[in-house]
Formats: structure tokens, sequence, C-alpha cells
């Protein structure tokens, strides 16, 4: 048996992808609100049978277990291969190790690892880290949250990490490479030096890069980050996640705030539920991370976000992602961890207390805009209605429509037609077609149905029953969409074990025949009766558009005046069919 096989047999779908997303039982399948994209209704369905999940949403895609833990991992199938492997307890007979991309980033994630103990040992053990010891003393970092954190020191010299990975047996590149160090003139030298370091670590605890701050400052740049490398995307990690991810959940709320030092100072002060996001705007990709741990985000940022278009955008996603997004309004100009050595009280009051994001950009944008003057008033709606416009639930927006007139002194009216005009812009900007993947065509109708009928067909009691009743009434060759017609074909001519189908199946196929065993089709397999006749439509309704696209092209034939009677009597049986399918439809 092929590994992965023996995988898919230790390790149950339904089991495994619950850990993501929880899933509800629907008929012999389980469903869910798809993990990969937002969306209001389920349409994210897995098949223990078949041990196979699909999404017949804006993804329009499925697979396996692998393809699962790749989609949502963003990682490479040998690594998702290694990952299932280690969960099912399985010596892999080939090991991954071999794959040579693979093996590359294994050894940037080996070097940073390596350099964060390096880094950590110089603050935590060695004479050269006393200084870095005393400033995070005077920041108020106990030992204990060095530890946790993996918080480092590089020494102020251009060559110390450097040497130590050489020693370590890495090449000039791979150093460079995980961002450690800089080639210079015909030399390389560390880009972290004289700093405090922040190692990096993705969700999952692996290091995929360095932050490093100046212990006094001077002319250069506070912080220096680990710039782009096969391990770190910026914009997709959350300072601090790998340790906080369990308070997250515990919590069901994350904090969300700026920097390094404002992580550290608030898990000191006991809030642990918390992320930085070390200056940026919120990804959607880091939303969606977080969207796995927890549904609210309490924003503790810089105060002048509100008015910040980036800021804007990051808290659109987050709506559209189905976030409950709170704000925590921090005293006057101070960071979380400024506010917390100013007034730990206030700032775990305002932690606690974090208002709705409209009432916090409604106060802000009230702050801001003289509203006594009409153009005032007209910049104040503008700031604040596209982001009501976006509320989902009507009453939560009529509150807030309410509020926006009376401060305005005009009609509520006016500003439910203001609304409506931004959804209605909104809804015009030309939503990109939705992605096929592959360059796939759109179906066509007859597609469409043809797919249909193989959902009924395959989810039937009896299957190979109601594919001998279509053959009654439709030609396999006249099937349009190939992939049904193939397997049609394989159907008709092997009669196999529906249970068993996989080993008679080409590859190419197993989507197509996926797609149509997880289809929702709960309500109609519930009554035999409404099954039978949802089938017989459906094969009439092929046999109509096959009649019709066949008459056009007797037409043309006519036209061209090829032989005419032949086309007249074939004309003539199809209409004589065509009107009793139509009769017997009624
Ligand atoms: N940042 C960065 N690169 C910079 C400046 C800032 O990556 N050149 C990130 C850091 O993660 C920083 C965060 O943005 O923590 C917020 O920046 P700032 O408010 O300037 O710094 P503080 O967090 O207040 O840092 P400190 O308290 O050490 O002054
Ligand atoms: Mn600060």
């Amino acid at each position: 048996m092929k590994d992965t096989d023996l995988i898919k047999q230790k390790i149950d779908i339904v089991e495994f992808i619950n850990e993501y997303v929880p899933l509800k039982k629907a008929g012999r399948n389980f469903q869910a609100l798809c993990p990969f994209h937002s969306e209001k209704t389920p349409s994210f369905n897995v098949s223990p049978d078949r041990q196979i999940w699909h999404c017949f949403g804006a993804c329009n895609e499925g697979g396996d277990i692998f393809t699962f833990l790749m989609k949502r991992e963003n990682i490479e199938f040998p690594e998702a291969l290694r990952e299932l492997a280690l969960r099912a307890g399985i010596e892999l007979s080939s090991p991954v190790e071999q794959d040579e991309r693979l093996k590359h980033i294994d050894r940037l994630y080996e070097i940073n690892h390596l350099a964060s103990e390096y880094y950590h040992y110089l603050l935590t053990k060695h004479a050269s880290g006393s200084r870095a010891r005393e400033y995070l003393r005077k920041r108020n970092v106990p030992e204990k949250l060095m530890n946790t954190f993996m918080l480092g020191y590089a020494p102020d010299g251009w060559r110390n990490v450097y040497p130590y990975l050489k020693k370590k047996r890495y090449a000039d590149e791979e150093i460079v490479m995980a961002g450690l160090a800089i080639k210079g003139d015909g030399n390389y030298y560390d880009r972290f030096r004289g700093r405090i370091i922040f190692t990096l670590a993705d969700h999952r605890g692996k290091i995929a890069g360095f932050s490093g701050r100046l212990l006094k400052e001077s002319g250069e740049a506070k912080y220096i980050n680990t710039p782009e490398t096969p391990v770190y995307h910026k914009g997709s990690l959350l300072y601090g996640l790998n340790v906080t991810r369990d308070a997250i959940r515990k919590a069901e709320s994350v904090i969300v705030c700026e920097g390094e030092f404002d992580v550290l100072s608030s898990y000191r002060e006991g809030i642990s539920n918390i992320v930085a996001i070390k200056g940026t705007a919120l990804t959607e990709e880091q939303l969606r991370l977080l969207k796995r741990f927890t549904n609210e985000i309490r924003l503790a940022l810089d105060m002048d976000f509100a008015g910040d278009q980036a800021a804007r955008r990051s808290i659109a996603l987050a709506d559209e992602l189905d976030f409950t997004i709170r704000v925590v309004e921090l005293p006057e100009g101070k960071d979380l961890d400024e506010g917390l050595i100013v007034n730990p009280t206030a700032v775990k009051q305002a932690v606690n207390h974090a208002a709705s994001v409209y009432d916090f950009m409604l106060h802000s944008a009230r702050k801001r805009y003289d509203v006594t003057d009409p153009y005032g008033k007209k910049m104040f709606a503008r700031e604040v209605l596209p982001l009501f416009a976006r509320i989902i639930n009507p009453i939560v927006q009529h509150h807030y429509v309410k509020q926006v007139a009376e401060f305005l002194s005009v009609s509520e009216a006016s500003i439910l037609a203001e609304i409506e005009k931004e959804t209605k812009r909104r809804s015009s900007i030309p939503v990109p077609p939705r992605q096929l993947s592959n360059g796939e065509q759109p179906l066509t109708r007859q597609e469409r149905l043809e797919q249909h009928l193989l959902a009924l067909i395959v989810q039937a009691r009896n299957p190979h029953e109601y594919l001998k009743r279509t053959i009654q009434t439709l030609t396999i060759d006249s099937i349009s969409s190939k992939p049904v017609r193939r397997i049609f074909m394989i159907l008709h001519e092997k009669m196999p074990d529906l249970k068993l189908i996989d080993h008679v199946l080409p590859t190419e196929l197993t989507d197509t025949y996926n797609r149509a065993y997880l289809k929702d089709i709960r309500t109609l397999l519930a009554d035999e009766q409404i099954f039978d006749k949802e089938f017989l439509q459906t094969v009439r309704e092929l046999r109509k558009l096959q009649i019709k696209q066949r008459i056009s092209e007797i037409g043309k034939g006519m036209k061209k005046k090829e032989d005419l009677s032949v086309l007249n009597s074939e004309f003539g049986k199809l209409s004589e069919e065509l009107k009793k399918i139509s009769q017997r439809s009624k």
C-alpha cells in the first residue's frame, strides 16, 4: 500500500477537519462554513465514506486530508505528507527529506532556530548581554518573559552570529537567505548588531525571522526586521501567537496591538490573549489566521487609526470575515506598553470595556469634524457611512443611522439614501469572475444539468438501476461534459461497486465524481417519489436540450440544401418527441 493510502486509513478526515472547523452532520455527510473563504451559509462538505472534502462556494474545489492541510497551512505536499505521517504514526517508505526544496526550507528554519538560541544565550547568560539585560529590566521585562518569548541580544560587532553559523557548517548563501547576514564588499557581516532580539515565530512555533530593537536611540532605525525570505512573510505573521493562541481561544477574543513591547507588557500584566502586527495594517492572511482561534478582535492601536485608510480597509476586511470588532481606547498618546506603566488599571478597564468599532468611529469623527458647517456634515458622512453601509444586521444598522441623523440634524431618510447609494456603488464595482481553477470555462446549462444527473445517480440507493434508466433516454455519447461522459462510460461498462470506485476511476475524474458525490441533495434523497421525479425531469430536460440542438443543426442543413427528405423526416420525429416530453413534464 502507498504511504498516502496508509495515512488516509489511519486518519479520519471528519475527525481531522473537525479540529479546524466544527463539522455538523448533514445526511450522510458533514457540513461547515468554509474555512477558506467567508460565507454565511455552509458550502463546505466532508464525506466520511469517501474521505474527501469539497467547497461548493467561492473556492469551488476539494480534495483529501493532504490537500486540506496544504491549503489550510499554506504548505506544499511534501510538508503535508510528513506532518500527516507523523500524526498517523507511520514511517514513510521514501523519506520526504529527499525533497530538495523542502530540505532547503528546513535548513532555513534550523538556522533561525540556532540563531535564536544563540541570541537568547547571550542575553540571559553571557557577560556581553549585561547592557541588554539592564535595558529590559528598565522596561519591566522580567526574566521569565525573556524565556517565554525567546528574547535575545545581538552584540554590537560586525561578525558574531555569522561566524557562529559558519562553524555549524551552514553556507554563506544560506545565512544570507535566512536574513541573518548581509554580503558586503567581499565579506559577510551580521544584519542585527547591538540590538534586543525578538524571535518571530509563526503560530506553530517555527522560527520565521527576527526583529531587533536598538538599545539606545541613535540615528539608526529603531527597529529592523528580517527581510522577506522563503520562511518569513511579514504580512502573515502575528507576533506572539505561538505563545498566546490558547489564551485567545479561551478568552474568545484577541487583542491586536502595535508592537513587541506591547505584547510583553500586556502578558506580564495578565492580558495574555494578545498579538502584535508590528506597525503595519492587518492583512487578510493575518485575519484568516486569527479566525481559526476566535471571532472577536479588539484593536489596541495608535488612536489616529480611525482616519487611516489602510486601517479602515482592515476593518472592512475583518467585517467581511464576520469578526466582531472592538476598539480599545488607550489613554491619550500612549501605546499599551506605556499605558500599562502609567495606569495599568485604566488600561485593563479600557481592554475589558472596548466599544464596538462603529461607536468608536462615530466618536472619533465627531471630534474631528465641525458639523455646524454643511461641508463638515458632508465630510463626516463621507467618513462614517461607508463603514455603516456594511453592517449586515438591519437593527444594528438602524441604530447607527439614527445616531448619524440626529448628530447631523438631518432626516433618517436622507442618511438611508446615502447608505443605499454606497451599497449600490459597491455592488456596481465589478466583482472579478469567480476563480475557476486552471482556466476552465464556466459551465453551460447542459453541463450543469449533466453534473446534477451524475449526482443523482451516484447518490441514489441503486445507482446502476438509475444509470440504466438514463441510458434508455439519453445515449452516453450525447453527454456534452467530457468528465461526466467518461464516468457514465466507466459505470456502464465496468458496473463497479461504488464503494470501490477509486480502483477504476482515473485520477483526473475524481474531482468531478467527488463533487457529484458531495452535492447536497438531502431533501431529494429523503423521499423516493420526489427523488424519482427529480431524476426523470433532469433526464427529460437534458433530452430536450439535445433535441433542440439537433433541430437547430437540421435547420442549418436545410438552408444549405443538404439531403432534404432525410432532414425532414428526422425533424418530424424530433419535434414529435419534444412535444411529448414537454407534455409529460407538465
Ligand atoms: N516597527 C518596525 N520597524 C520600524 C518601526 C516600527 O518593524 N522601523 C514595528 C515594531 O514592531 C514596533 C511597532 O512597529 O514595535 C510600532 O512602532 P513604534 O510605535 O514606533 O514603536 P514601539 O512599539 O512603541 O516601540 P518602543 O516602545 O520600543 O519604542
Ligand atoms: Mn512603545
